[in-house]
This record gives structure tokens, sequence and C-alpha cells, in this order.
């Protein structure tokens, strides 16, 4: 246990997270995108992100390379340093739900345990898992970075999918087929399941 805050004292501000929720006029909320490298779940992001924003909505997107050129990095890439890594992200999204925004999230995020800790950390309607879901040979043949090349190359240990395992969701509020469908319906999916949801 790596818990140091024994002689530390949890402090209530004056402004409440429903001050804040009351003045945005949205319900805040983690969208938490997870698929493998190459599923498309940062483009997912940034174009929801962009429609919720043309909307109105105040927004925010954590993506795993960005956050892990700062926040993140020195996080490699075991299993003890994505545990980590999404630990820190799940506090972070938290952080942001309770200013009242609408935070995106694009990790691979690839073990159900830790998914669930960070959905437990929010109340239950406001964790949305959406799997971007497409098959390995897929991604592996759009390879956008070049990374599953050089991983079969032996160029990059632990490469997820490769040599490194990826836990699909078992019960995701929602799954985007993203070998199947286009940007723009898959966006048009997820906002329709928001709607649904009274989440916008
Ligand atoms: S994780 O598993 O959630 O901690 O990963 P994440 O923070 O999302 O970072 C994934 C991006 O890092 C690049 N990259 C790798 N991915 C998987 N395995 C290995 N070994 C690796 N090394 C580097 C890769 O660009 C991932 O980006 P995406 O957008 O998923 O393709």
């Amino acid at each position: 246990n790596n818990d140091r805050s024994t002689n530390v004292v949890w402090h209530e501000h004056r402004v409440a997270h429903e001050d804040r929720v009351q003045r945005l006029g949205q319900k805040p909320g983690i969208l938490w995108f997870t698929g493998l490298s190459g599923s498309g779940k940062s483009t997912l992001a940034d174009a929801l992100e962009a429609s919720l924003f043309e909307q109105g909505r105040l927004t925010y997107v954590l993506d795993g390379d960005n956050i892990r050129h700062g926040l993140n990095r020195d996080l490699g890439f075991t299993d003890e340093a994505r545990v980590e890594n999404i630990r820190r992200i799940g506090e972070v999204a938290k952080l942001f739900v309770d200013a009242g925004v609408i935070v995106l999230t694009a990790f691979i995020s690839p073990f159900r345990a830790d998914r669930e800790i960070v959905r437990s950390l929010v109340e239950p309607d406001q964790f949305i898992e959406i799997h971007a879901r497409a098959p390995l040979d897929v991604c592996e043949q759009r390879d956008p970075k070049g990374l599953y090349k050089k991983a079969r190359a032996g160029e990059i240990p632990h490469f997820t999918g490769i040599d490194s395992p990826y836990e699909a969701p078992e019960d995701p509020e929602l799954i985007v087929d993203t070998a199947d469908h286009g940007l723009e319906a898959c966006v048009a999916q997820i906002s329709d399941a928001l709607r649904e949801r009274g989440m916008i």
C-alpha cells in the first residue's frame, strides 16, 4: 500500500460541486474510451468532443500520448506502469467531473479491474465505458504510427495485443465497431446513446 495520507485531513470548500454544475448547466461525467492501439479511441474522442463543444458543452480530452508526455512521463508500459497510468488518469478525470466538466479519456486501459476502479470513483451514471472495437488485424493494418510493425520486429516490448494483454469490457455502456462504421456514424451512435441516457 502506497497510501501516505494518514495525517492529511480532507478540506471542504465553500463552492460545492452542485454550485458548479448549476453554473455550467450540464451533466458532468467521464466518457471512457478503451480499445487496442489503432482502434480509434483518440479519433472518436476528438470528434465527439468537437461535436459536444459545438453544442455548448464544457469538455476536455485526456489522451494517452499527450498525458504520457507530461503528468505520466515517468511511466512505461509494464503491467505495473499501466495500472499506475490509469489510476492517475482516473483521479484526474474525477477532478474534472467535480469541476463540472464532461471529460473524454482515450487510453488503451487494458485491464478490466483498473477501469472498474475508475468507475467506482464517480457516481454510477457519471461513467460511460465505450469500447472502441476493431479486430487486431484491422488495427495492425491501419498501424497509423508504425508501432505494430516495430512490435512485430521485436523493437517494442510489451505491445498491447502482441505480447501484452488487452481485456475487452464485458458489459460496457457502449460498443462502437470502428472497423465497420465510419467516424461520423460512430460519433452519431455515441451522441444518440448519451441523449437516451439524459447525459446531453
Ligand atoms: S495504457 O495501456 O492505457 O497505459 O496505454 P496508453 O496510456 O493509452 O498509451 C498507449 C499509446 O502509447 C503508445 N505505445 C504503446 N501502446 C501499447 N503498448 C506499448 N508497448 C506501447 N508503446 C508505446 C501507442 O502510441 C499508444 O497509443 P494509441 O493511441 O493507443 O495507439
